[in-house]
């Protein structure tokens, strides 16, 4: 078979190398534009498990790449003159150039035709080497191959905001991985520095895009960008220069980081490989990686003995899946960049650190355990000391640390989630209410909320939605309560709302959201907009409707108050009511209700000030928002909610819960493990208030790194409550820990001790196996 390589970069030759090593008597020939000892950039990071995949595929460039490898353990953060330093990171590093020149040595040694000062044009290349029978585009970044045709490659390239610039440095770094943050008269500037030979390292500076201008760096040539960093970066140099070998890029040195996503990698005999199909932000050091996994994959399906387009698309299939596990892990490292100047505002040196290394979600607060434990113990004493007051003998897991909201202390971070039930009779909550908030409060927990409940009949998302508007309610609301206080350490949150434009629907488990066969009752809304095409247009909103809406809240807020509820929560999420009037997607209004965020936020306002006037002073409120309607520049976005989270805390609101979406069916939300919890952290880091986090978060890991992070102050769980009531319980338990924060119903002592026991067994035998 003839094949060829368009791009002699890391992925390029060592897929050739791969082939050769599966079939010798491929022709293959590689063609480069540089010359062999001409490449960009410096060092790049490795990690042992990457050099375990090449030796598997070919021990004798991995041992010739092993022998030149610079390991260290440490990563060192200097901040303010201050360095915080944890241990157990194993990084491997080697020079680009020197990495390259063993494969280049490698594939030519197995027969590979490499041809260097070639520069190919991407509409020559079908004619140039039509008698090939795969072309493989391994052309980079800004591969030619693939921008000659976006819409056939199905690309997606974001452009992100941030610049920056690959620098090196003869300046040792002798056993850390360093990063340096200097906040200069122009803005934060940050470098991430380590060490790849004897005497060399990588020093990659990057800034936001603001100060890149203020420091005027567009219009400085490489050198003088070079010299401006060093002089930033000085104390930190002991006297070295700043060096660039970039050449090959006009213009400025600096760049902006494309991240690009291919949903089609193949077209004919012709396949994307490297970075010219995907790329991850080079703060998870990944590129490289990513590139030999796809030569290894590729080799491996040529070799199958299928066709070749059946080969290629299995390829595709099996690599695009892990690139999408890599790219999501160094978006949000590369997001965390992007945000830099948040968290050194809002944290401390160890906070920010611990930020900084669980940036990518990758790396969890037990994966910190094992890295460097007596790091990690000392950061959980100094939150534990944080949230008590006094120092903390022992450590502490985030997630049973207390939290103060005005008089009411919660023992433990962890919040059952609203969760409608539509089990009420005419939304009287019956004795599936007791059972099942009475389970969830003595399941752990240090909060509990009751589901969304109504302040008015009409106000109903579905018939079978719970209430707060009669005596009847209202009693039967006390006795679940007295339950919880009596029974449990939880305290205990109701849901206060109005469905608007949402309700008149069918429960939960019929058809969601739709009205309801029979029986329908007139629904009201900021605008006459329907929330889709198959509900109901509710009426827009008179003054007198806005006043009775009002009564009701401040009558329902006064029976909660009876009820003994700790907390009151108003929901302003989810295209209900007061979302509705938040989200310029329902309300269209032209009055002072409508138009700007201001207007908007008026009546959603008005209702909070009645409602917190007639609420005990003592105890707090909570509003939950939807912090993104995903639904781009037309909806809410993170930033404006940022902007909402600060009117309500000004307004007197002790905590934003951050939920996002529902209140558009045409919405495209961006799933994943905690997916919501950036627009927490914006919001708590941004406006500087405290925040709720929620969104598929379902692991003690999870829990645990968002409060020890700072990404918000507390954690709801929904689904996971259903499913297991003692869920916090059963976190405890799996985390050895029985001290303060977690309350153990004493009928249920003798199953927490087992439970305990049993775990921590099956802990020491995954140990020991
Ligand atoms: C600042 C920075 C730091 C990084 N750090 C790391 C790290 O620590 N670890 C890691 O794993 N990855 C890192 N990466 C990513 C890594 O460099 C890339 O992912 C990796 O080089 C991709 O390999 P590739 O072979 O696909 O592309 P490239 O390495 O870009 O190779 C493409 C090759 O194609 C050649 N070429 C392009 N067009 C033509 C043409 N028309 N004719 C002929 N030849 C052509 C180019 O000259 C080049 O040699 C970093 C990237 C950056 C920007
Ligand atoms: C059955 C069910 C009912 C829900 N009812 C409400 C509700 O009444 N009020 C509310 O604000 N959110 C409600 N939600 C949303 C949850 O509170 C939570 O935001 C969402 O389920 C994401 O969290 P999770 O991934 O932990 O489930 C409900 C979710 C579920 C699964």
């Amino acid at each position: 078979m003839k094949i060829v390589c368009l791009g002699g970069g890391p992925a390029g030759v060592y897929l050739a190398i791969s082939i050769k090593l599966r079939n010798p008597d491929h022709d293959i020939t590689v063609y480069e534009r540089n010359q062999p000892a001409d490449t960009f950039g410096w060092g790049v990071v490795f990690s042992d498990q990457t050099m375990d995949n090449l030796r598997l595929n070919d021990s004798v460039s991995a041992r010739a790449i092993t022998d030149e490898l610079i390991r260290w353990d440490y990563i060192d953060v200097h901040l303010n003159g201050r360095v915080e330093r944890s241990g157990g990171h194993g990084f491997i590093g080697i020079g680009r150039r020197r990495m390259l020149e063993i494969l280049y040595e490698r594939a030519r040694q197995l027969g590979t035709e490499l041809v260097f000062q070639y520069e190919f044009e991407a509409e020559n290349i079908r004619t140039e080497f039509a008698d090939a029978d795969l072309i493989v585009a391994a052309d980079g970044l800004n591969s030619k191959i693939r921008n000659s045709d976006l819409k056939g490659f199905d690309t997606d390239i974001d452009l992100r905001p941030n610049k920056f610039v690959w620098l090196g440095t003869h300046q040792r770094f002798d056993d850390a991985f360093a990063f340096f943050f200097e906040k200069t008269t122009h803005g934060w500037v940050w470098a991430h520095a380590y060490q790849f030979d004897r005497d060399t390292s990588t020093f990659i500076v990057e800034c936001r895009p603001q100060t890149y201008d203020n420091w005027g760096f567009e219009h400085m040539s490489h050198d003088q960008s070079a010299e401006t960093c060093r002089s930033i970066f000085q104390q930190h140099l002991n006297g070295h220069q700043l060096l660039t070998n970039s050449r090959h890029i006009r213009g400025s040195a600096w760049i902006n980081f494309p991240r690009v996503l291919c949903h089609n990698w193949i077209q004919d005999n012709l396949v994307l490989i490297g970075d010219a199909a995907h790329t991850a932000h080079f703060s998870i050091g990944s590129g490289t990686k990513l590139g030999f996994e796809d030569a290894i994959c590729l080799a491996d399906n040529m070799h199958s003995g299928r066709p070749v387009p059946e080969a290629l698309q299995a390829y595709q299939n099996e690599r695009e899946l892990e690139a999408l596990k890599l790219q999501s892990a160094a978006r949000n490292s590369m997001s965390w960049f992007e945000n830099v100047p948040r968290y050194i505002e809002a944290f401390d040196i160890k906070q920010f650190t611990y930020s900084l290394l669980t940036r990518s979600q990758r790396v969890s607060h037990e994966n910190l355990r094992l890295r460097d434990k007596a790091w990690l113990e000392d950061f959980e004493k100094i939150l534990a000391a944080r949230a008590y007051g006094k120092p903390a003998a022992q450590p502490v897991p985030p997630m049973f640390t207390p939290f103060r909201l005005r008089e009411m202390t919660l023992q433990n971070r962890v919040v059952v989630s609203p969760m409608s039930m539509y089990s009420a009779v005419e939304g009287v909550p019956s004795d599936w209410h007791l059972v099942h908030y009475g389970s969830l409060a003595t399941g752990g927990a240090g909060l509990v909320y009751t589901e969304m409940t109504d302040i008015c009949p009409e106000g109903r998302i579905t018939p079978g939605c719970a209430g707060i508007w009669n005596d009847e309610q209202e009693a039967a609301w006390r006795r679940i309560v007295d339950f919880v206080h009596c029974h449990s350490g939880a305290k205990f949150c109701l849901q206060l709302g109005h469905a608007g434009p949402k309700g008149s629907t069918q429960v939960g488990w019929e058809a969601v959201d739709e009205p309801l066969d029979a029986g329908n009752w007139e629904i009201i809304g900021p605008s006459a907009v329907p929330y889709s095409t198959v509900n109901q247009l509710p009426r827009a909103m008179t003054r007198v409707d806005m006043d009775k809406v009002l009564d009701d809240y401040v009558a329902a807020a006064d029976r909660a108050d009876r009820a003994g509820f700790d907390m009151l929560e108003l929901h302003c999420a989810h295209g209900y009511l007061l979302s509705a009037f938040i989200t310029p997607l329902l309300n269209r209004r032209s009055d002072e209700y409508g138009g700007s965020l201001e207007n908007r936020l008026r009546f959603p306002l008005e209702v909070f000030h009645a409602v917190r006037k007639t609420w005990p002073g003592h105890k707090p409120m909570a509003v939950r928002i939807s912090a993104n309607d995903w639904h781009g520049a037309a909806g809410i976005t993170p930033d404006a909610a940022v902007l909402i989270g600060n009117a309500f805390v000004e307004a007197g609101a002790d905590i934003i819960d951050v939920s996002a979406g529902q209140t558009s069916p045409d919405a495209v939300p961006v799933y994943g493990r905690m997916f919501q919890t950036p627009f927490a952290d914006q919001i708590r880091n941004e406006a500087g208030v405290p925040t709720m986090a929620v969104g598929n978060i379902y692991e003690i890991d999870h829990v645990n790194s968002i409060i020890a992070a700072g990404r918000a102050d507390l954690c709801c769980l929904a689904r996971p409550h259903l499913m297991n009531r003692a869920w916090t319980l059963r976190a405890a338990a799996e985390q050895q820990y029985h001290g303060p924060g977690v309350t153990c119903p004493v009928q249920y002592l003798s199953g927490f001790e087992q439970l305990e026991r049993n775990l921590k067994r099956a802990a020491q035998m995954a140990i020991n196996a």
